[in-house]
């Protein structure tokens, strides 16, 4: 395993060599793999199913989603256990979506590469995305240890944006894992990335990402200044909840006890 750092202050990325394992999810002839889109980058779908009859999109698309439920499944699986043997869920609740057509293009386009179906899956990390938001901080390590320590899961990535949290304020625990999704012929290891984040990390970032969005990446200097404040904020309010329910946990173990 190789130790890169990130161009992000983060420095616990880890990375390993096994990208481009999921050309086998490309079946057909090379001159289909094109991702057909208008100048806005939509209607791919459209046009690939119109142009060529070979599925390759929904295929890729279909596997993705096998690989996201896979994932979604196990982290409940995996809550339900920790709920029976320590009577308490580490999970708040997931979400989870697919990357639309749209945005991925758009990301290729950004990062340089043609809009093609092996492009996608060699630089398109978060095309199948989780989300695990839970109450306490502690609870991320102990979900993203769990993660790891599955055994049909590969780790490829991780960024620690806790302990190196980006400058805008963000924080949130970023996992870019590999999952086997067996198919009737084959199997393919596909990329799914995850977020785990606590419920004021979330809100944070929502709203973050509202104002992101609104102002094209160019806020006021005076509201990106507030969310710098309000993330810290968060880590405040984060830490004293984590104390909170650790001395809630001592009282009722001793009362217990007693
Ligand atoms: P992209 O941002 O997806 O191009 O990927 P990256 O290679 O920079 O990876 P990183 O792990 O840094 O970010 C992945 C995802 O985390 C993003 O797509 C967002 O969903 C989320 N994210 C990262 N940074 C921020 C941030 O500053 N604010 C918010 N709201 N979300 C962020
Ligand atoms: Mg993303």
């Amino acid at each position: 395993m190789k130790i890169k750092n990130t161009l992000n202050n983060c420095e616990k990325y880890t990375f390993c060599q096994n990208y481009g394992i999921m050309n086998a999810a490309v079946k057909g002839p090379a001159g289909h793999k094109k991702l057909l889109v208008d100048k806005k980058g939509r209607s791919v779908i459209e046009k690939m199913e119109r142009t060529n009859g070979v599925d390759s999109w929904k295929e890729v698309m279909l596997i993705y989603n096998s690989a996201l439920k896979q994932v979604e499944t196990k982290l409940e699986v995996l809550n339900d256990e920790f709920q029976h043997v320590h009577r308490y869920n580490p999970i708040e609740h997931i979400k989870s979506r697919i990357k639309s057509s749209e945005s991925i293009v758009k990301k290729l386009k950004k990062n340089n590469y043609e809009s093609t179906i092996d492009n996608m899956i060699d630089h398109v990390n978060d095309i199948a995305g989780i989300r695990v938001i839970c109450s306490f901080t502690s609870d991320i390590y102990r979900i993203a240890d769990m993660i790891s320590n599955q055994k049909d899961i590969k780790v490829l990535s991780v960024k620690d944006y806790i302990t190196y949290p980006k400058a805008s304020g963000y924080k949130s625990y970023h996992m870019l894992v590999v999952i086997p999704v067996y198919l009737s012929d084959r199997i393919v290891d596909t990329k799914v990335e995850i977020q785990i984040r606590t419920v004021a990390m979330d809100f944070w970032a929502s709203l973050e990402h509202k104002i992101h969005y609104k102002f094209e990446g160019n806020a006021p200097e005076h509201i990106k200044r507030e969310l710098v404040e309000c993330a810290g904020m968060v880590s405040d309010l984060d830490a004293r909840m984590l104390s909170l329910n650790e001395e809630i946990l001592n009282l009722s173990e001793k009362s217990n006890k007693e």
